[in-house]
């Protein structure tokens, strides 16, 4: 949930801990400290409430050392106040930690200690990692972090310093990810990437179990039993400039508007013309294996489940194989039914959802293949599912989903197809799919194009507290998508429901201020939705409208509308999706809210 960085080597490390939390704030933004230290000096602490400029407020130029780790939190124990900011020390101040994660024994621990004297200083489960270090400390710190790891119940991503063995961080992982950097004559220690990107390319991994000591001259990974690890030393793949704002006012403006290339790339390689299908070399699995499933199970939260909703309607309607998608947080408890014809995927932009990660490891228990759709490269699901495809979107920086939800369509769309053309489906009618899917980007940047009549539509509508989404079939979890792009960034409440099903209730929530969102593509249901969108109009709600380009009667009903182009009928939820972004974007920038770091939120959620 939170952000680590480490650093050993010449630098002054303040500077590469504070770039690396500015860079992983994303990740969790509520407070942040560092803690540096060079051979014969104290360790100088330094944590704060707020956000990394704050901590940078109080870091001055003077604070010396080469060494040092750093953290930004996402609270799970102890209100959001300077004590309880991470790095956290043991009593006497030799041992520092910074903890991802949680440790669910503290409070056990924690009376253990205090029977023998101990005084804790904050509220968090972390503090008594630290105290546990100190008091098995036998001189050798990682000896002593390997005693103490099998104390903890939970999990973490730790990183541990002590005053005696200066230029030393050992790092341990057990569910919340730690990356190495290897550089020259410097190391450096991560939850992602985009932490250590501005200094090195080369990366190793580490997986649950796993530690790892750091100096300056190199690393070592090791077991708990102390077994020496062979890792391989990987290429990160992604460039510095991927995670820079390029002129957009933020993160998430920018990777809305990189919806163009990053579908592009999504299809690239994907899309063979002449077979008219779709292939993803990824899935490790041989055409006859695919033609034996009989059934799809999509696993995910948050977007990533409205995606999978898509996907799995898509795939139960083109390629006539049962599917549905399921919310991994209930999956993982509810003992589901596990069969050998059965597909599943795991659908996850971080690759590091606790939810969907553990999801992932029941159904895999229990023999199911299981195969991921994600975006982080080297993420802890890429690595354990049994297969999987890339979405290749580029670093997603803003906490809401925007450009990696378009491209999990897109992997679901050529999933789809595949499947489909191995059953029933002809090569005039694939070929079809494919040229539509081709034309995609370039409709999107139509919309795109427009974005200023969305922004005109949000200077109208931000002032309501209450909104309704409402669409059908495949875009009824668009409308989903959309009212919960809406309440993350502009916290206005807004339900996405299916334009049919209100009548069985929220109907009643209608008036003259609970605007009513329709998406209304030209296909099956359009006659069906304007029917539901009049049943609205009767009732004094307020509508806005995206329907196809020269749809006139839907605009003589709706009070506003917004046309996007017109496309095959199946592939409406590309089109109807964008504009949804933008208009959420723009209400929170009336609003004046915090758009790419939203309160309470979290990038990517490593607990359950
Ligand atoms: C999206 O805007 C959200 N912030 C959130 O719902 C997210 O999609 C969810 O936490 C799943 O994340 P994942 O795709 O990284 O697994
Ligand atoms: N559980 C710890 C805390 O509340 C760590 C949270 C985090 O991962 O940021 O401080």
């Amino acid at each position: 949930m939170c952000g680590i960085v480490g650093y050993c080597g010449a630098r002054a490390a303040s500077e590469v801990l504070l770039e690396g939390l500015k860079r992983l704030e994303y990740r969790g933004y509520d407070s942040a400290g560092i803690c540096v230290g060079s051979s014969g000096t104290d360790f100088e602490l330094l944590k704060r409430k707020g956000k990394i400029r704050d901590l940078r407020e109080i870091v001055g130029k003077d604070v010396a050392g080469t060494f040092g780790i750093g953290h930004t939190r996402w609270a799970t124990h102890g209100e959001v106040n300077d004590i309880n900011a991470h790095p956290h020390t043991s009593e006497s101040g030799d041992v520092v930690i910074v903890h991802n994660g949680i440790i669910e024994n503290y409070l056990e621990l924690r009376t253990l200690l205090e029977k023998t004297g101990s005084v804790f200083q904050s509220d968090t489960d972390s503090e008594v990692i630290a105290y546990l270090i100190e008091k098995y400390y036998s001189g050798n710190l990682e000896e002593t972090v390997r005693k103490v790891l099998p104390l903890l119940k939970g999990t973490y991503g730790i990183a541990v310093l002590h005053k005696n063995e200066p230029g030393k961080i050992v790092g341990a992982r057990n569910g919340s990810p730690l990356v190495l950097g290897v550089g020259n004559q410097e190391m450096f220690l991560a939850s992602d990437v985009t932490a250590i990107l501005a200094y090195t390319k080369n990366a190793v991994y580490l997986n649950d179990g796993e530690l790892v000591t750091l100096t300056s001259e190199g690393y070592r990974t090791f077991d708990i039993h102390d077994t020496l690890i062979q890792k391989q030393v990987e290429e990160i793949g992604w460039e510095l400039e991927q995670i820079e704002k390029k002129g957009f006012d933020h993160y998430m403006e920018k990777e809305i508007h990189e919806q163009v290339a990053s579908i592009r790339r999504a299809f690239q390689g994907r899309l063979n013309k002449d077979s008219a299908t779709g292939h993803l070399g990824g899935l490790n699995m041989l055409p006859y294996e695919l033609l034996q499933v009989k059934r799809v199970v999509i696993i995910a939260a948050g977007t990533s489940y409205h995606a999978g909703l898509i996907g799995a309607y898509l795939i139960e309607k083109l390629a006539r194989i049962s599917a549905s998608a399921e919310l991994s947080s209930e999956l993982r408890y509810k003992n589901p039914v596990v069969e050998h014809d059965t597909l599943y995927f795991v659908v996850s932009q971080s690759g590091e959802t606790a939810d969907t990660l553990y999801a992932m490891r029941e159904v895999q228990r229990k023999g199911g293949r299981v195969l991921g759709l994600c975006n982080v490269i080297g993420s802890t699901i890429a690595r354990e599912s049994n297969g999987g495809v890339y979405l290749h979107s580029g670093p997603e920086i803003a906490v809401a989903s925007t450009k990696a939800f378009t491209s999990q369509l897109a992997i679901f769309y050529i999933l789809a197809l595949s499947l489909a053309r191995m059953r029933h489906l002809s090569v005039e009618d694939g070929l079809r799919i494919i040229q539509a899917l081709e034309k995609l980007p370039d409709h999107i940047q139509r919309i795109l194009d427009q974005a200023d009549k969305i922004e005109e539509l949000a200077k109208k509508y931000h002032i309501y507290n209450n909104f309704l989404f409402l669409g059908r079939g495949l875009n009824y979890p668009v409308a989903m998508e959309g009212a919960l792009k809406l309440k993350e960034i502009s916290y206005i409440h807004a339900e996405g429901y299916s334009a049919a099903e209100i009548k069985h209730g929220p109907i009643a929530l209608i008036n003259d201020t609970t605007p009513s969102l329709f998406l209304v593509p030209d296909d099956a249901l359009r006659d069906k939705v304007i029917t539901n969108m009049k049943e609205v109009k009767a009732r004094n709600g307020r509508l806005i409208a995206v329907a196809v380009e020269g749809d006139t009667e839907v605009a003589d009903i709706a009070d506003d509308v917004f046309f996007i182009p017109h496309t095959d009928e199946i592939l409406y939820p590309f089109l109807m999706v964008v504009p949804t972004q933008l208009f959420a974007y723009y209400c929170a920038i009336e609003l004046g809210r915090d758009v790419d770091q939203p309160r309470n939120l979290a990038k990517s959620v490593t607990v359950e």
